[in-house]
């Protein structure tokens, strides 16, 4: 009985040595030290042998039984750590814990601007039309009725991009105004047109709280047989009353910009006087917001377009202006700075 005993335990440990996770660690329990198992069958059975017998034997399956139940311990204390038996052992994972917050990135606040923009103006039926940064010296200012020697051509706001053309002059450019790209749809669609015209622009221009060299900007344009100023103005109100909130009042005034006739510029009560006149409005009450008019019959003819069948009206906005003027930011740079703890509040 003893040579039994000595072979089940070798046995034994040879198995246990060889299990891999808790579940057969207990079926391994049930074998070796259950009931039915045949160690317990002996020292059942202890009763029946003769005294000396008895004593050795039954000294020696105790110390068996022991020495099972120890290594039975030492490998659900190894499997544990190993954490096989993880997902029932509430002290290594705890599976009703919440789970850790992932880091949720969030949209620029200008690209939270421009996408608010856009919804207002698609629900007009105006679609998106897009341009390239780097421009013709055509499309951002001859095409839009800006002859050589007006002053925005000055090197002073415009910044010129290498190669020169053959005469020597620079003739491609940062494009300066979102407008470069009504000259460019004016040439390639056909009327009836409305879009809108979202990008960067750049301008040579030193960086200040109110200046940065590259902002944005949305350009609106729509050609149709019989366009009036009255368009111009239902479109604008409507993207003011949507953007700033019905009760925000809003002005038209006479303005000069090359590309219209007439000209004008758009203005709304001041958002953080309510058009009593502060600091922020220049004690006027009022804050100019964007420029418009009725595009000029020359930068239709130009692109092919006859003003005399068609009229015209356009807009540019600048972007950056108007997050400022809600939220009450005092520097443009806090844009671009890069900034969690400025970007996370939008
Ligand atoms: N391009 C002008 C600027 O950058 C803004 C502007 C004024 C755009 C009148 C227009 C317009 O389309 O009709 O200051």
């Amino acid at each position: 009985m003893i040579q039994q005993l000595e072979e089940l335990k070798t046995k034994a440990f040879q198995e246990l040595d060889k299990i891999p996770d808790a579940r057969e660690l207990e079926s391994w329990r049930v074998r070796y030290l259950g009931k039915k198992s045949s160690l317990t069958s002996i020292l059942r059975s202890l009763a029946t042998l003769p005294v000396e017998e008895r004593k050795s034997v039954g000294a020696r399956a105790n110390q068996v039984k022991t020495e099972l139940e120890s290594k039975l311990q030492e490998k659900e204390q190894a499997l544990r750590e190993a954490q096989f038996i993880s997902g029932t052992q509430k002290e290594i994972l705890d599976i009703t814990l919440p789970g850790r917050p992932l880091p949720a990135g969030r949209l620029h606040p200008i690209t939270q601007t421009l996408n608010e923009i856009f919804e207002i103006f698609a629900s007009m039926g105006f679609q998106i039309a897009e341009g390239p940064d780097v421009e013709w010296d055509y499309y951002n200012f001859e095409a839009l009725n800006i002859p050589a020697e007006h002053p925005s051509r000055d090197t002073t706001s415009t910044c010129w991009v290498e190669p020169k053309s053959e005469s020597g002059d620079y003739n491609m450019l940062l494009r300066t105004h979102t407008t470069a790209v009504t000259a460019r749809v004016i040439e390639k669609m056909k009327p009836p047109i409305r879009v809108i015209e979202p990008g960067r622009v750049y301008r040579y221009e030193a960086t200040d709280a109110t200046h940065i060299p590259m902002f944005y900007q949305i350009d609106g344009l729509a050609v149709d047989k019989g366009i009036t100023l009255a368009d111009l103005k239902g479109t604008l109100y409507e993207f003011a009353r949507r953007f700033f909130g019905e009760e925000r009042k809003v002005r038209f005034r006479c303005d000069f910009f090359p590309f219209v006739e007439p000209g004008v510029e758009m203005a709304i009560e001041c958002l953080n006087c309510n058009g009593k006149g502060c600091r922020l409005c220049g004690y006027s009450g009022w804050i100019e917001i964007l420029g418009a008019g009725m595009t000029h019959p020359e930068v239709l003819r130009r692109g092919s377009i006859d003003p005399d069948e068609y009229s015209s009206f356009a807009f540019g906005i600048g972007i950056e202006r108007l997050p400022m003027l809600r939220y009450g930011i005092d520097d443009i740079r806090l844009f671009y700075g890069n900034d969690l703890r400025f970007l996370r509040q939008f």
